[in-house]
């Protein structure tokens, strides 16, 4: 049996012999973290998963994820970690609803959080990433925005850009929804000198009491260059442990012990150690024209953002 670290020196090994790059999401365990050659969120894996000169590109992440890498380099091979790892999200929508609501809204701008299947990213106009849709949106030109899934994240853009008209569809991130006004109380209570960092994918109740709004990137970074000590962590729980370390002298406290999200969890240090010896994961495949429609929605979300 191999240890941790025995495991990380073969993976990370194998994955130069083997000519991958592994992507990890800052929502994915430490020890995987520590394998990757470039962690970060979901935009700046978009940014990464562009710029890869791997033959092969392993997405440690949920499977829109790895979608997106595929999409962005047809040539490559591409690897979702642990197949069952979906974004709940990305489903909430198919795209027979979504053509009903285009049909019923024509003069408006589709508006898709990247957390959506590519089948649904064929119709939309253009994806957004939390850290960069209030950019992109602005820079559309378009005053009427339909906003979809996620009415929370679209709630927190509209509030920055009161001037454009925006429409939603009820949709939301299932982790990020159990994080509550009374958990913002208590913690407030139990940590009166924390700052209280929060994802937009949260309630407005719940982001409208916080210091800092922003992706997961945006809140690590947030916390690693405050000259402050102490700090409410309002997503993904892994983001508390990648900051202890981080930062071993600051404190860092969840929102709610339950904002776990167990799809980003799946994934293992031993999935990525059979993915790099070639005998794990899930080989995205796409359609040929799925995957171009769906390009131009990505592609302009890197030229607006
Ligand atoms: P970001 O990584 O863009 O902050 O999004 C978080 C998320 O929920 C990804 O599924
Ligand atoms: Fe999807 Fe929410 Fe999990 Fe992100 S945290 S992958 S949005 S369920």
């Amino acid at each position: 049996m191999l240890s941790t670290r025995e495991m990380q020196d073969e993976i990370l090994r194998l994955k130069k012999e083997n000519d991958i790059c592994i992507l990890a999401h800052a929502y994915q365990s430490h020890d995987i973290l520590e394998i990757a050659d470039y962690t970060g969120d979901s935009y700046g894996l978009s940014l990464e998963a562009a710029k890869a000169t791997q033959k092969t590109v392993l997405m440690c992440g949920v499977r829109f994820m790895a979608e997106t890498v595929k999409i962005l380099s047809p040539d490559k091979k591409v690897l979702l970690s642990n197949s069952d790892a979906g974004c709940p999200m990305a489903e909430q929508l198919d795209v027979v609803l979504l053509s009903a609501l285009k049909a019923q809204n024509p003069d408006y701008t589709v508006v898709a959080y990247i957390n959506t299947t590519s089948e649904l990213k064929t119709i939309c106009d253009v994806c957004v990433t939390s850290s960069s849709a209030v950019k992109i949106v602005k820079n559309i030109d378009n005053d009427k925005i339909l906003f979809i899934p996620d009415c929370n994240l679209g709630a927190w853009v509209k509030e920055q850009i009161p001037e454009k008209q925006f429409k939603f569809v009820n949709g939301g991130c299932p982790t990020h929804l159990r994080m509550t006004v009374r958990d913002v109380q208590k913690a407030r209570q139990e940590h009166p000198n924390a700052k209280l960092l929060v994802h937009p994918e949260c309630l407005s109740d719940v982001t409208k009491e916080a210091d800092y709004i922003g992706s997961t990137t945006g809140i690590m970074d947030y916390a690693r260059k405050s000259t402050d000590t102490e700090f409410i962590i309002g997503t993904e729980n892994s983001i508390l442990q990648h900051l202890q370390f981080e930062c071993p002298d600051k404190k860092f406290y969840p929102l709610s012990k339950d904002c776990v999200c167990h799809n980003m969890k799946l994934t293992t240090l031993v999935d990525v150690y059979n993915c790099v010896k070639g005998i794990g994961g899930e080989e995205i495949i796409l359609d040929d024209e799925v995957r171009e429609k769906a390009l131009k929605c990505i592609n302009t979300m890197l030229t607006l953002g």
